[in-house]
């Protein structure tokens, strides 16, 4: 597979990890990454607008590579922005909430920040529960190993062997038309990881080498329920 730079977080600070005293490495801020701003699409090709989403419905589109999936969530109220996250290498991020007219739609990568597991077209372990639907209801839960998140809370870890939130997909909308943007990521990125652990599936599946090409101008939007046939429960 081709090899892509990727961007790393704080790059310029990295030096101070094994240096510094533990208030400085507190201070330390992960910024956001930005990527191309891509519009999100429904399953037809048109652009998607924020009042067609279903409420509590999980959907999946892919951003910023071809092949890494994030999840797309209308929580069905105002979603607050959670200060203080922290990735695994200790550096911290303020998540911004919700967006759109309710405030109540968040992305996230569907990645698991455990061992990657991710939704695929054959299964997918990692998905956002309905409420109600057992101890997890309105959580996004990996039943691999059984790590949960907190979609309220910028996909913030609350139990299982997850030693990160999963990183945030930065949302925009367009109050003009209701349409629906995504602009870049912030938090604990995985995607060079995934790319080095997944690369002789990733090489069948995308003939064309494409797997890590960047998605540019539109991407599409669709259910979890479409997007993997066989979606597990835990
Ligand atoms: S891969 Fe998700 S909990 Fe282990």
């Amino acid at each position: 597979m081709r090899r892509r730079g990727f961007v790393k977080a704080c790059a310029a600070g990295a030096g101070c990890l094994s240096v510094g005293p533990q208030w400085l490495l507190a201070a330390e801020q992960v910024t956001p990454r930005e990527y191309e701003k891509v519009r999100l699409l429904d399953g037809r090709g048109e652009p998607l607008r924020a009042a067609a989403l279903e409420t509590k419905r999980n959907y999946v589109f892919h951003y910023p590579y071809q092949a890494t999936p994030c999840f797309l969530l209308d929580l069905g109220e105002a979603v607050e922005g959670r200060n203080g996250l922290r990735t695994r290498d200790g550096k911290t991020y303020d998540w911004p909430g919700g967006v759109g007219p309710d405030r109540s739609l968040v992305a996230f990568s569907a990645i698991c920040a455990h061992k990657m597991a991710h939704p695929t077209q054959q299964v997918s372990y990692i998905g956002f529960r309905q409420p109600g639907e057992g101890a997890n209801g309105g959580k996004i839960t990996c039943c691999a190993e059984n790590s949960v998140y907190d979609p309220y809370t910028g996909a913030d870890v609350i139990s299982g062997p997850a030693d990160q939130p999963l990183a945030a997909v930065l949302l925009e909308h367009d109050p003009e038309d209701d349409g629906l943007y995504v602009t870049g990521t912030l938090g604990g990125e995985m995607f060079q990881r995934f790319f080095d652990e997944f690369e002789a599936r990733l090489a069948m599946e995308y003939l064309d080498g494409e797997a890590d090409g960047r998605i540019r101008g539109e991407t599409e939007v669709v259910p979890m329920t479409r997007f993997s046939s066989n979606i597990m429960r835990c």
